[in-house]
């Protein structure tokens, strides 16, 4: 298939996924890498353009009006959860049911269910009107993209369209939380887990861990330049002055914790194409979805 590049015209999205093709598909958390998931081919090309190990599990995306419970077993409590937040930022991983193939779930018996709030994403799937397969679309291990142009510059012509929906409104990868004999929250995001407790009446346990969810690599989410993460702009701005004769450095900080959310990615690819090679990034306040950002900066900072 030729590559169309960049464009909104969601007639052509449609007819591309539903003829096997792969997509950049925009989405309000990130952009994700789409192909329709009961078909093997067109999967296996997203493993392919990522780089991800095949055995990694997806998410399975459905439009609000397709009835979520032909793919997953819904206990009561992600019931509750799907009702309340759904279609948002929320991922939920149920056990899975005989029509999701082991090509998407990696041979495990859950699968990861989301339906987007994004418009446009809500239109390619219900008029594509199956499960729709989409990991973030970068290469694997590095920063998910929050702009049509994140994704041309990391997969450019090795997909067949990219959809045009502007700048992602959450900016960080759903929350995701595990509806199975456990309950937990395996990776934070803007659906916290006050949230969660107010909706079920239950405290999830909090784990991110590759035991659970293969691919939360604790070296993730990462740029090229070191990232050091600070407790105050008082902080930053002094090491930024002591390193700045020997390094260059990309200051990091929003005193607003949703514009913060929203510009991470773009900050730390900033910082790539600049050939920064220190990145000081405040820490955010430890609630809400500043533990998501605080959970993303520490897996950008880690040992690679
Ligand atoms: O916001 C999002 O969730 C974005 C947008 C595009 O929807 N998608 C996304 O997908 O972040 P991905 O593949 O980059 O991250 C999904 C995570 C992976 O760490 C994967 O291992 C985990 O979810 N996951 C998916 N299915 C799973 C399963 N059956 N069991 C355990 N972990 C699973
Ligand atoms: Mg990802």
């Amino acid at each position: 298939m030729t590559t169309h590049g960049i464009s909104s015209d969601v007639s052509l999205a449609v007819n591309i996924l539903s003829s096997g093709g792969i997509i950049g598909m925009p989405t309000e958390t990130v952009y994700g890498l789409a192909a329709c998931a009961l078909d093997e081919n067109a999967v296996q090309r997203v493993f392919d353009t990522k780089g991800r190990p095949h055995n990694h599990p997806l998410i399975v995306h459905l439009s609000p009006s397709m009835d979520f419970r032909k793919w997953g077993v819904f206990s009561a409590d992600a019931e509750a959860l799907a009702t309340s937040f759904w279609p948002g930022p929320l991922t939920l991983l149920v056990p899975r049911t005989s029509i999701v193939p082991d090509w998407v779930t990696g041979g495990r018996d859950t699968v990861a269910i989301r339906v987007p709030s994004h418009p446009l994403a809500q239109e390619l799937l219900t008029r594509t009107n199956t499960g729709v397969v989409a990991p973030s679309a970068n290469k694997f291990g590095r920063v998910s993209p929050t702009s049509a142009r994140h994704v041309l510059q990391d997969l450019g012509d090795e997909v067949d369209l990219i959809l045009d929906g502007g700048e992602c409104e959450v900016g960080l990868e759903s929350t995701i939380v595990e509806c199975t004999d456990v309950f937990q929250i395996l990776r934070p995001g803007q659906i916290s887990t006050e949230d969660i407790i107010r909706v079920t009446g239950r405290n999830p346990h909090q784990t991110t861990g590759p035991s659970r969810a293969p691919g939360m690599l604790a070296s993730h989410y990462a740029p090229q330049a070191q990232v050091m993460i600070v407790d105050s702009l008082d902080d930053a701005q002094r090491i930024q002055r002591e390193q700045s004769t020997l390094r260059s450095v990309h200051l990091i900080y929003f005193s607003d914790v949703t514009s913060y959310a929203e510009h991470l990615y773009d900050e730390l690819r900033t910082a790539d194409r600049n050939e920064c090679e220190l990145v000081i990034a405040v820490r955010a306040p430890s609630s809400g979805i500043g533990i998501a950002i605080n959970d993303r900066l520490s897996k950008a900072a880690a040992d690679r």
